[in-house]
C-alpha cells in the first residue's frame, strides 16, 4: 500500500501519517522530518535545507528526489509506506512515478487532508514537535503527559523555527502555488481522495481508514 499525504502546512499530514503507519505497520517517510534530523546533526544536507526552510520556501527538487527514491527501495518499504511531505511539486511527482514504474509499481492512494488557511495559523502556534522521534503534539488538542516532553521517547519538544506566523503565511503561499497542482495530477491518475481535516483527529482518521480499507 503506497500512500501519499497531501495538504497544506499544518493540515495534519504528519499526525494522520503516524496513525496510518501504526495501524497498517508500514514506515512513515516524512521529508520534513528527514531535513530536521539533518539540521539537528549539522550535516551538509541539513545546512543547505535550513536556508530554504527558515524562509518558508521549498528545498530544491534535486536535494529531495534521490533521497526519497532511494528510501522507498529499502527493505522495510516492501509492504508499502506513507510519504508525508513528498511529492510537493509536479517534477517530484513525475520523478516518483517514473521510479515506481521502473519496477512495475504505482502510487495507490493520494489522500488530501483539507483545512482552510484560516485554521492553519492557529494550529501551528500550538504545535510542539519531537526532533528525535518525529512525534507531533498540540498544546491544546494533543497535549503531552508532561509539558514539553515527548510521550513516546522522553526527548524535549521544540517549537519549529518555521512555525512563526509570518513564515507560516509564506509556506501557505508556496503550498498554493507549487503543491496544490498535485491535487489535479493525482485526480487524473484516479487515486485522489479528500478528507475534511477540520474534524477531530480521530474522525479524520476514521475517514482515511474507510478509504484505505480495514
Ligand atoms: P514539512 O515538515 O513537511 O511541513 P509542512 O508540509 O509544512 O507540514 P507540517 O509538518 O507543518 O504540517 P502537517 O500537515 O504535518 O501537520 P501536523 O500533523 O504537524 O516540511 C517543512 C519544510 O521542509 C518545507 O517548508 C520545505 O522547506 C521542506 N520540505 C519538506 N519536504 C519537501 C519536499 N518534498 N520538497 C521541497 N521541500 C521540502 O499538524 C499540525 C498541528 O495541528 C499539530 O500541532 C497537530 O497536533 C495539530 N492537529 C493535527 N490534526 C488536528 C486535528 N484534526 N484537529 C486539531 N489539531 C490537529
Ligand atoms: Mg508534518
Amino acid at each position: 500500500m503506497k500512500i501519499i499525504m497531501l495538504g497544506a502546512p499544518g493540515a495534519g499530514k504528519g499526525t494522520q501519517a503516524d496513525k496510518i503507519c501504526a495501524k497498517y505497520d508500514i514506515p512513515h517517510i516524512s521529508t520534513g522530518d528527514i531535513f530536521r534530523a539533518n539540521i539537528k546533526n549539522n550535516t551538509e544536507l541539513g545546512q543547505k535545507a535550513k536556508s530554504y526552510m527558515d524562509k518558508g520556501l521549498l528545498v530544491p527538487d534535486e536535494l529531495v528526489v534521490d533521497l526519497v527514491v532511494d528510501r522507498v527501495k529499502a527493505d522495510d518499504c516492501a509492504k508499502g509506506y506513507v510519504l508525508d511531505g513528498f511529492p510537493r511539486t509536479i517534477p517530484q511527482a513525475e520523478a516518483l512515478d517514473k521510479a515506481l514504474e521502473a519496477s512495475g509499481e504505482k502510487v495507490d492512494f493520494a489522500i488530501n487532508v483539507e483545512v482552510p488557511d484560516e485554521n492553519i495559523i492557529n494550529r501551528m502556534s500550538g504545535r510542539r514537535a519531537c526532533v528525535t522521534c518525529g512525534a507531533t503534539y498540540h498544546i491544546v488538542h494533543i497535549p503531552t503527559k508532561v509539558e514539553g516532553i515527548c510521550d513516546k521517547c522522553g526527548s524535549e519538544l521544540i517549537l519549529r523555527d518555521d512555525d512563526k506566523p509570518e513564515t507560516v503565511k509564506k509556506r501557505l503561499d508556496v503550498y498554493h502555488e507549487q503543491t496544490q497542482p498535485l491535487i489535479d495530477y493525482y485526480t487524473e491518475k484516479g487515486v485522489l481522495h479528500e478528507v475534511d481535516g477540520t474534524k477531530d483527529m480521530e474522525e479524520v482518521f476514521g475517514a482515511i481508514v474507510n478509504i484505505l480499507g480495514a
